[in-house]
């Protein structure tokens, strides 16, 4: 069975691939590499043995997805990850982000609606609660404005495929992930963020390897018990995993209702200091870390109520914290040798 996979080469896309192909899915990877490298390739095939199908095109370009999908009308299912995910880029430049997380979304959903199967799942994200009122977040949270473009773009992500499915044959899983981190277990394929990391673990590896003078923590007055903000942080294999379970769902037409949404979290909130001290724990590296300012835009605290994805998908993250930390220090170890 035919499986595109948008984004392919990314973070969490290369994860999802090799769960793909070790399930048997025939897999099609597309990427534009504009954050990601063609080296990813021979990572998923030496990981599984098999080098997915790949194609280099843009799917801001209308024509080219048409192309594509008439070359690739076998396909039964698309997981949609390929979109920009820079907070702060997001605020500079939004047109770039509505161009490449709105208009790339939407000629994908025209290409696949015109499909006899258009099955959809969705890369979306926790952004869209923003400040829950309460934890852990259940997937009836009330949606809340959206302090970023890119936030935005996730919102109205939902809402495209909500109106799509209602109008078309498309069916879709909306997936809300939490905090990604960590890397394949091989080593072989994990996060590359291009130039200074926005993130906390890859912030965290690069300082421990010597490539960042200290690590910033932001802010140590928030009402928490250690002051620092609480978020789910959830392993990688974890999260491509789910994908899996969603797709096949939609493929056997397991699915309650046309769009579905779950929250992707292990149900267990971490501080920042408490990810430092899993960190050094693991690592064994002592980590050159400051208190800060505050950054603009962030939250107390964000952690999931997984039990809708437990019990309707079945799925279960299983990687601990410091499991998942330990991965991303390999990782970051093996990319720097
Ligand atoms: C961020 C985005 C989120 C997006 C996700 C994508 C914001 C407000 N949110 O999530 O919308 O889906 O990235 O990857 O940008 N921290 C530090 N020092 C650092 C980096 C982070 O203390 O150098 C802290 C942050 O204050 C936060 C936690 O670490 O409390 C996690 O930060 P980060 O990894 O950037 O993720 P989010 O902000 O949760």
């Amino acid at each position: 069975m035919k499986i595109v996979v948008t984004g392919g080469l990314g973070f969490i896309g290369s994860h999802t691939v090799v769960e793909l192909q070790n399930q048997g899915f025939d897999v099609v990877a597309v990427d534009n590499l504009s954050n990601s490298s063609i080296t990813v390739l021979d990572g998923i095939a030496k990981i599984t043995g098999t080098k997915p199908l790949f194609e280099n095109i843009d799917l801001r370009d209308k024509a080219v997805v048409h192309d594509f999908f008439k070359r690739h009308n076998d396909t039964v299912g698309v997981i949609h990850f390929a979109a920009s995910k820079a907070v702060g880029e997001s605020v500079e430049n939004p047109l770039l982000y509505y161009e490449n997380n709105i208009n790339a979304l939407v000629y994908v959903l025209q290409e696949l609606t015109a499909l006899p199967q258009a099955n959809f799942i969705f890369s979306s994200s926790c952004t869209v609660y923003g400040q829950a009122e309460t934890m852990p977040i259940t997937e009836d949270a009330s949606i809340q404005p959206a302090i970023s473009p890119y936030g935005n773009t996730k919102q109205i992500g939902e809402e495209i495929i909500t109106d799509t499915a209602k109008a078309t044959h498309l069916n879709s899983i909306l997936l809300r992930y939490f905090n990604p981190i960590g890397a394949h277990s091989s080593a072989i394929i994990g996060e590359l963020p291009i130039g200074v990391p926005q993130n906390l673990v890859p912030f965290i590896t690069q300082t421990a390897m010597g490539l960042r003078e200290k690590l910033s923590v932001f802010g140590n007055d928030y009402p928490t018990p250690d002051g620092t903000c609480i978020r789910d942080y959830i392993h990688v294999v974890d999260l491509a995993k789910a994908h899996v379970v969603a797709l096949q769902r939609l493929l056997t037409k397991q699915n309650a209702a046309k769009v579905e949404t779950f929250n992707l979290g292990t149900g267990t909130g971490s501080s920042v200091l408490e990810v430092i001290q899993a960190f050094e724990k693991v690592s064994g590296q002592k980590l050159n870390y400051q208190i800060v300012a505050r950054r603009e835009g962030d939250i107390t605290a964000a952690y999931a109520n997984t039990d809708k994805a437990n019990q309707v998908l079945g799925w279960k993250a299983e990687t601990s914290l410091e499991e998942a930390l330990a991965s991303a220090w390999q990782w970051e170890q093996k990319i720097r040798s």
